[in-house]
């Protein structure tokens, strides 16, 4: 990718540049103002209508984009798979252009298939920003979890970032390594062995099974939850024998001889992979993580809609 390609979609992090991730960052500073201000609105996607289609069950990114949406002036319609004519059987391209036709300019998609995005930005000229597909990618997870980085330590070059836990069945953490590494950051994976894809160190991530020898590196701790809905297996003995080998809770972190900061891209599964005194604590910024998540959704839908990424 070069540094000032223009791109229709935000299908992954692996289509962008660094330069393209700076420009969003720095546009969802103004957004960031913006709704820290008396007005949170601006009418910049007035005349643009956006479809949320949800085939898989969300929180944060839903909400996230609706309101970053809103905010921005843009006509919005929410579609959720279960209550749809999915289970009357119908494809996911004849749903999605029975949407289209009603003139809608962007379509905001979560699925649970790996690359559903990428096919359907082959079939239909809408814009597409993917908001989660399968094990692949989850763009704007891993651009929210850098721009709080950055706003922690203002610059996430030359951070130390370990990713502890699911990483085989986790798109947030394909999407961080190939967006933190972009910019500039040291990456690591910890986890259970079985947990962990074998051939990851040729993504140029270090690997550790240790996780007190993995805080010990890290500046940053990205702590992930066990993807239960997505393992057709044992991946390990027990929830209660992976939360005392990777959970993070407290006596970890006081073992350290140095302050780190600690992220979690919700859903939380207090007790297993955090505990709930270390996701309230103050080293915490799982809700700043999430308040950053809707100005750097309204910078990506902005920048898309002006055709200015
Ligand atoms: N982080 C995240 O994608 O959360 P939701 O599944 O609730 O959207």
């Amino acid at each position: 990718m070069t540094a000032n390609a223009p791109i229709k979609h935000l299908l992954g992090i692996k289509g962008l540049s660094e330069s393209h991730i700076q420009t969003i960052f720095e546009t969802a500073d103004n957004f960031k103002s913006l709704l820290n201000g008396p007005v949170k609105k601006t009418p910049a996607l007035r005349d643009i209508t956006i479809a949320n289609l949800f085939f898989e069950n969300s929180t944060r990114t839903r909400v996230s984009f609706e309101l970053a949406e809103k905010r921005l002036g843009a006509d919005v319609v929410n579609f959720s798979s279960s209550s749809s004519s999915v289970k009357k059987g119908e494809t996911l391209i004849d749903t999605v252009n029975n949407i289209l036709s009603m003139k809608v300019d962007m379509v905001v998609m979560r699925h649970p298939a790996p690359g559903a995005c990428v096919f359907l930005s082959k079939h239909i000229d809408a814009q597409i920003v993917n908001a989660g597909d399968g094990t692949h990618e989850h763009p704007t997870q891993a651009l929210l979890d850098a721009y709080s980085i950055r706003e922690q330590y203002g610059d996430v070059a030359g951070k130390k970032v370990v990713i502890v836990g699911d990483i085989l069945h986790s798109r947030v953490a394909l999407s961080n390594i190939y967006c933190l590494q972009l910019l500039g950051a040291e990456v690591m994976v910890c986890g259970p062995a079985t947990l962990i894809p074998k051939h990851i160190q040729a993504l140029g991530v270090k690997v550790s099974h240790n996780l007190d020898e993995a805080l010990n590196w890290c500046d940053v701790a990205n702590m992930l939850r066990i993807q239960l809905e997505r393992q057709d297996q044992r991946y390990f003995p027990s929830l209660k024998e992976y939360s005392r080998l990777y959970g993070l809770n407290m006596d970890r972190l006081k073992q350290l001889d140095k302050e780190i900061c600690v992220m979690h891209p919700g859903p939380i599964n207090r007790g297993v992979e955090i505990s709930s005194e270390v996701a309230d604590s103050d080293q915490s910024i799982i809700l700043q993580q999430v308040e950053n998540g809707v100005a750097v959704r309204m910078a990506v839908l902005f920048l898309l809609g002006q055709q200015r990424l």
